[in-house]
This record gives structure tokens, C-alpha cells and sequence, in this order.
């Protein structure tokens, strides 16, 4: 029945289109006079924030890379110290978790084993837990000392794509609430990434438009078994999103390499006809980025490159190019996630696989 998705031919291709609304949601009523504005859902005072002196960010799968994205952000906003863990791991670890440690799980579902079971150690230690989760009243509303929703909607497809992207804003709400509190960048800093935040969901739909070129690329790589992902910084985080989405529903064989990287190893495994997805959106490391593609394209590597509009240069190294709209490097993963999500669909429907339910994985593990 196509009725209950809206129209679409899956649950994923709907989820998608869900983006800019989710996205529009997730920021409503949490940015006052231009600032956002936090303190009507967290309870801790400015006192209290300022007296962590770190965070873990604590997840499982696609909530993971989240997090990933949260530890650039929050130590480039508020300058305190992130790590990131996979919640299966943290308490295996014997982390250092004191109660100035402020850790964060992130959880779609709030259900998920091993992400309860951290954060129920963290609490243990003594520390505060902050939850970031998609479905009220789940457990990690409940028992999370701190909650931020997202605000989604449900998610039905096993492929998680609208709550990446909402979990990214309420990392980017936190971050930013946080550096205001702590007085860690200027005001006007914070009122100008405040506003392009809100030019997402905007740019999110542009985005969505036209689809046919990374279609186009799709069939192509539905043809291979194994395939390759680069970035640098904050590209790095979401090629591992984007190779886990592809891996997930197309069952092709992935890696997500930090762009420099590569000539440590895996350019060994470059070879005629190879397809490279490589993210450029991040003006720091970009003539790198650009170093390290040509590295790939002389091996014969068919490279597909994601860059910025207005990007004239990037065209004359990679095969083909497909480009999101302009925002600040801190912001590009909402958007530059986006191509690859739909990337990762076609591949699987050109290969004909059940794109909402892929073999062996559930939507939600509740056993740890
Ligand atoms: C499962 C799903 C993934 C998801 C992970 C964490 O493995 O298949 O898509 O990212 O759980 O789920 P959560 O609900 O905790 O975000």
C-alpha cells in the first residue's frame, strides 16, 4: 500500500522527503530574538553547565556517526572535550566518567540495549545524562536526567535518515546553547550560525528536487561489490554514515576513509574502475581533499564528487559532480547526508532488494 507512505514507493524515499519538515520541527521553539534558547527543556542552570569539564557522546549505528558530527561541534563551539563512543564498547572500557562528565546518548528509538545500559553506568558514576532521543516516553526519556527530542515523527524504514539528520540539529541546538551559556564564541557568532541554521530545511527541499543524477550514479554502482567513500573532517563523519546506509540496503561492500588517509593503506586497493565518493565541502581541508582525489582518479578510480555550489573547480578533477547549497562548514553534514541517503536507496531498488526491512538487521536491538 503506497497510501500509508504517503505516496512513495517506500517507507525510506518518504522518511527522506520527510527531512525538511523534520528538520523544521526539530528547530521549533527553540530560538528566541535570533539565540537558541534551551532553558525551557533543560533543567541544568548556567552554574551547572559550566562545571563540565567533559562529554561523552555514547550510541549505537547511525546515532553513532551522530555523535561523531556532535564531538566537531560542540569542541568547536563550546571548547570542552568530546569523546565518542559505540555504546557497546563504553562500558567495556572502563571510561573515566566523573560527575562533572556530561554524557550524552543518542537513541532514535530510546530503546536500544547497549545505549541503556550506558547510560544507566554513566548515572551510576555519578554523572549527568543528557538523552537525545526521537519517541516520547521512551526509555531514554524516561530515565535520561536531561532531554532533548527530536521531533521526526516515526520512523518506519530500518535505514535511519530523518533521524540523523534531527539528531544533528539537536547536536547544533546544544552546541550553540551551550556556547552562549559559556560565552565561548560572540553573540554575533552565534546569531549567524542561528540563522543559517534555519535556512536548512529551505535548502534541505532544493536539495530533494531533482534526484536524477545521483540515480544515474546509483545504477552504476549497483554494478560493483565494492566501493569506496573519502572525506576529510566533518566529511569523514558522514561518509561513515553514508557507507553504513549503502552497506546496509544495497548489501555493497563499503569503506569510509579519511581522505588523507588513504596512502597509508587502502589506495592500495584502488584499482581500474573503482567508484570513489568523495565529499568536499569543508573550505579548510578542501585543496587537500582535492590532492588526495586526484590520488584516487590516477589510479582509475571513477570518482563522484559532492561539493558546494558555486564550486567551478571541482568538476575539473572527479568524473561527475553533485553539489548542496551553501552553508557554514559547521552545518554542511545536514545536507551533504542527503544525496548520499538517496544514493544508497536507488543502489538498493536498482538491485531489486527490500529496501525498508534488509536482511538480519532490526530497526530497533533490544537485546544487548
Ligand atoms: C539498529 C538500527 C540502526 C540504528 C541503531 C541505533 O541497529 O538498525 O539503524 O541506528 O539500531 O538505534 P537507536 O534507536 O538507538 O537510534
Amino acid at each position: 500500500a503506497t497510501a500509508e507512505k504517503g505516496g512513495y514507493e517506500h517507507f525510506m524515499l518518504k522518511e527522506i522527503h520527510e527531512q525538511p519538515k523534520a528538520i523544521r520541527d526539530t528547530l521549533a521553539g527553540r530560538i528566541k530574538d535570533g539565540l537558541v534558547d534551551l532553558s525551557q527543556e533543560i533543567s541544568l542552570s548556567a552554574e551547572e553547565l559550566k562545571r563540565f569539564d567533559k562529554i561523552h557522546f555514547v550510541a549505537c549505528g547511525t546515532a553513532y556517526h551522530a555523535g561523531l558530527i556532535g564531538k566537531s561541534v560542540v569542541e568547536k563551539l563550546a571548547r570542552i572535550p568530546v569523546e565518542v563512543d559505540v555504546a557497546s564498547e563504553y562500558r567495556y572500557r572502563d571510561p573515566i566518567i566523573t560527575p562533572s562528565t556530561l554524557v550524552v546518548v543518542v537513541s532514535q528509538s530510546g530503546e536500544t540495549a547497549d545505549t541503556l545500559a550506558a547510560l544507566r553506568e554513566a548515572q551510576k558514576a555519578g554523572a549527568q545524562v543528557l538523552g537525545i532521543t526521537n519517541v516520547v516516553g521512551s526509555s531514554v526519556a524516561r530515565e535520561a536526567d536531561e532531554v532533548l527530542m527530536t521531533w521526526a515523527g516515526p520512523e518506519i524504514a530500518v535505514a535511519s535518515t530523518k533521524a540523523y539528520t534531527t539528531q544533528l540539529i539537536a547536536i547544533y541546538l546544544f552546541g550553540l546553547y551551550l556556547a552562549r551559556i559559556l560565552e565561548t564564541r560572540s553573540e554575533s557568532e552565534l546569531a549567524e550560525a542561528t540563522e543559517a541554521l534555519l535556512k536548512l530545511p529551505k535548502q534541505a527541499e532544493t536539495l530533494l528536487e531533482d534526484p536524477s543524477a545521483i540515480r544515474r550514479f546509483a545504477g552504476d554502482i549497483a554494478q560493483h561489490e565494492d566501493l569506496f567513500f573519502i572525506g576529510r573532517g566533518l566529511d569523514h563523519a558522514v561518509v561513515m554514515e553514508g557507507s553504513l546506509k549503502l552497506k546496509e540496503i544495497s548489501y555493497i561492500h563499503s569503506d569510509a576513509y579519511a581522505a588523507g588517509e588513504l596512502k597509508h593503506g587502502t589506495l592500495a586497493l584502488i584499482e581500474e574502475g573503482i567508484p570513489v565518493i568523495a565529499l568536499a565541502t569543508q573550505k579548510a581541508v578542501y585543496d587537500k581533499m582535492v590532492s588526495n582525489i586526484i590520488e584516487v582518479k590516477a589510479r582509475g578510480a571513477h570518482v563522484l564528487g559532492l561539493g558546494l555550489e558555486g564550486d567551478d573547480e571541482l568538476g575539473k578533477s572527479v568524473d561527475e559532480v553533485i553539489t548542496i547549497p551553501e552553508t557554514l562548514p559547521l552545518l554542511t553534514p545536514v545536507l551533504s547526508v542527503i544525496p548520499l541517503q538517496l544514493l544508497a536507496y536507488y543502489t538498493s531498488t536498482a538491485r531489486g532488494l527490500n529496501v525498508d526491512k534488509p536482511r538480519n538487521l532490526a530497526k530497533s536491538v533490544t537485546v544487548e
